[in-house]
């Protein structure tokens, strides 16, 4: 592999070293053959005092570059350096590390095995596998739920219980493995003042303080005869085949003030989970899940 676009620049680079190591070869060389008068100088005098002398180069020196010219050559022919040539020993930094994921996955696969053959529950119970799935975790997941899994603005808690898409072991995997696209629709059409007025319903749902009675009476009105029952539901607990959120508890995944609840209507929303199994694959994706379940049973050990 190389990223040389034409063979004119292959053999640019090739003639270009190995120029380079002749000509430090023959000025060596001819350097050795040359006689030298020791202790005359050549007659150049600098500053009254600084005079040039006809002295050899000290030996260890000329050694220097005679290894130097030597190991050159030798590393060139072992590891990749002359143009695209990839040197006898095929050594390459991509190589080296392939073989050393290799190496990993052969010291971890079979303990990944042994969590792949125990059911999620299971799994959960386990210290090491915790320890696994946390540090998993943590790598793969954090930036969006946090490092306690507690989410945020958006970003669904996975520790509370309450769930989008469902918390039994398989409904976890699922959406680990295959992502989710949660998708709220915009209501602008509804118009400012029905909006307002289906947040202040939403709202009385979860016992928000400060709504406009009135208003709820008219939102319920405008919630039951609108779409919003076709995904959340006319008891507005929710649907989790498509992710409409439960919209009578207390927990919110954009937020309970009446301007939010407007933005979400008005906007809609739009959110994405990520689908991780053809980067972690079964092994990894069997160990989050028993994490994300040992969380959302007050487990976070
Ligand atoms: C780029 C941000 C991002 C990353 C990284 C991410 N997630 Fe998510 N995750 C989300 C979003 C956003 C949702 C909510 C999707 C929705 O609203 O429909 C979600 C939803 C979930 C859910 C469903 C929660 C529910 O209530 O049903 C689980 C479980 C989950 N994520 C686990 C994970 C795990 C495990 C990882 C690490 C492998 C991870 N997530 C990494 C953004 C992310
Ligand atoms: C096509 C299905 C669909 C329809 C129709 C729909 N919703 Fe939603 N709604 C969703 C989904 C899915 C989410 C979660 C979005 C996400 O995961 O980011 C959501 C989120 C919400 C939220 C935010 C809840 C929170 O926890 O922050 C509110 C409020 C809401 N919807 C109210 C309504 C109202 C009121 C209507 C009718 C005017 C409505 N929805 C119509 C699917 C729908």
């Amino acid at each position: 592999m190389s990223d040389f676009v034409n063979d004119f620049w292959n053999m640019y680079v090739i003639v270009i070293v190995l120029a380079s190591i002749l000509a430090c070869a023959v000025l060596l060389i001819v350097q050795g053959k040359a006689t030298f008068t020791p202790g005359k100088t050549m007659g150049h005098v600098w500053d009254e005092t600084l005079e040039e002398y006809n002295n050899p180069m000290p030996k260890w020196w000329s050694w220097l570059f005679v290894i130097t010219v030597v190991f050159s050559l030798g590393y060139l022919v072992l590891f990749p350096g002359l143009g695209k040539f990839p040197g006898m020993l095929k050594w390459s930094a991509v190589g080296q590390y392939e073989q050393e994921v290799q190496k990993m996955d052969a010291t971890v696969k079979p303990l990944f095995d042994k969590y792949l053959a125990m059911d999620i529950p299971a799994v959960a119970n386990d210290k090491l596998a915790m320890e696994m799935g946390k540090r998993l975790f943590l790598t793969y997941c954090m930036q969006c739920h946090g490092a306690d899994g507690r989410g945020a603005k958006g970003f669904p808690n996975l520790t509370d219980g309450d769930w989008l898409y469902g918390g039994t072991p398989e409904k976890i995997k699922e959406t680990i493995a295959g992502g989710r696209q949660g998708a709220m629709p915009s209501h602008e059409a509804l118009g400012a003042e029905t909006i307002k007025d289906l947040a202040n319903y939403v709202r009385s749902l979860s016992a928000q303080s400060n709504v406009d009675v009135a208003r709820v009476e008219r939102g319920k009105e405008a919630f039951l005869n609108g779409d919003c029952i076709a995904c959340h539901t006319p008891e507005a607990t929710g649907n989790q085949d498509v992710g409409a959120p439960n919209l009578t508890d207390k927990i919110w995944l954009y937020g309970s003030s009446e301007a939010t609840v407007v933005e979400t209507i008005t906007k809609g929303r739009q959110n994405k989970m990520p689908a991780w199994h053809e980067f972690l694959g079964d092994g990894k994706i069997h160990l989050l899940t028993a994490y994300v379940y040992s969380l959302s049973q007050g487990g976070s050990k």
